[in-house]
């Protein structure tokens, strides 16, 4: 399980090595991904595959593998490392050049890194549902690139960890926008909100996946921004993202949501989750 992937080779973790020069580590200058693997098989691959080569796009970086490569590259990773219950986790930056603000030239070739980690479902939370903190989105305004950049993100789930939550639910002035690393969600009479897919959001693949799951399911889904005090008085909330599934957040800031407990939408949508997860990871 300690191989990693860098620049096209498979090495060993210990001798994997990073240049000072590269942009990434100088800069957060690189885009990421985070993909499950479920019972050694991976979930939404495609999906995530595509967001980063968007990604790219919209920071006008180049990945050195087309897609299908790419796509083969990491699942090669993953049987190498017989990964069963986790993540493969890949980054591409823009390269090693001397360090200046602008673009290197263009044969500086990006730097591409992944590897893999176990990461079992958390059952426990899932079941008993977690705690939040509301925290200003002090974030840019390119928040829809899955950036490495996270400054702004690890700033928010900082604040909310030191006091013991599980995330910071981020807002906009009174908009609630998403998670510090999720989207978020609030039901009220059995209709699921979530902020609409604008630059102010990750257009998270496990959201698509339950937008999906709703209009299948007769569940009602609508992209609206809602207020921090229609969060507080919602029925139900929960975030998502691909390492927390569907999490119910019970309290925030220290105020039940709802019962108190994680609501009947909530659960409904976790079991319509482990069915799509059965289904299709592949
Ligand atoms: C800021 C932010 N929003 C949303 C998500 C959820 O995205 P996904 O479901 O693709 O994991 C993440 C995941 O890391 C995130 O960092």
């Amino acid at each position: 399980m300690n191989t990693v992937f860098v620049n096209g080779e498979l090495i060993d973790r210990d001798k994997a090595k990073v240049d000072i020069e590269d942009r990434g580590y100088q800069f957060g200058d690189g885009i990421y991904e985070v993909i499950r693997v479920y019972d050694g098989n991976t979930f939404t691959m495609k999906e995530h595959m595509e967001r980063l080569y968007q990604s790219a796009e919209k920071m006008k970086l180049s990945i050195p593998y087309g897609e299908e490569d790419f796509t083969s590259k990491l699942l090669h990773l993953i049987n190498v490392n017989g990964v069963k219950d986790g993540i493969v986790y890949l980054q591409v930056t823009r390269g090693v050049s001397a360090r200046q603000h602008h673009f290197p030239s263009g044969d500086v070739v990006g730097s591409v890194v992944a590897y893999t980690k176990d990461f079992p479902v958390p059952a426990h939370q899932m079941e008993q549902g977690v705690t939040a903190k509301l925290v200003e989105d002090i974030r840019w305004l390119r928040c829809d690139i899955k950036s490495l950049n996270l400054l702004g993100n690890l700033l928010a789930k900082q604040e909310a960890a030191s006091e013991g939550h599980f995330e910071a639910i981020l807002h906009r002035g009174d908009t609630v926008t998403e998670g510090s690393s999720s989207n978020a969600f609030m039901v009220k009479d059995g209709i699921i909100y979530t902020h609409p897919v604008t630059n102010l959001i990750l257009n998270g693949i496990t959201r698509r996946v339950i937008e999906d799951l709703c209009r299948k399911n007769g569940i009602s889904f609508q992209e609206e921004t809602f207020s921090v005090s229609e969060l507080m008085t919602a029925d139900e909330v929960f975030i998502a993202s691909t390492t927390s599934e569907v999490m119910p957040v019970v309290k925030i800031d220290g105020q039940e949501i709802g019962e108190g407990t994680p609501g009947a939408v909530t659960k409904r949508l976790q079991s319509l989750f482990n069915e799509r997860k059965g289904k299709e990871a592949r």
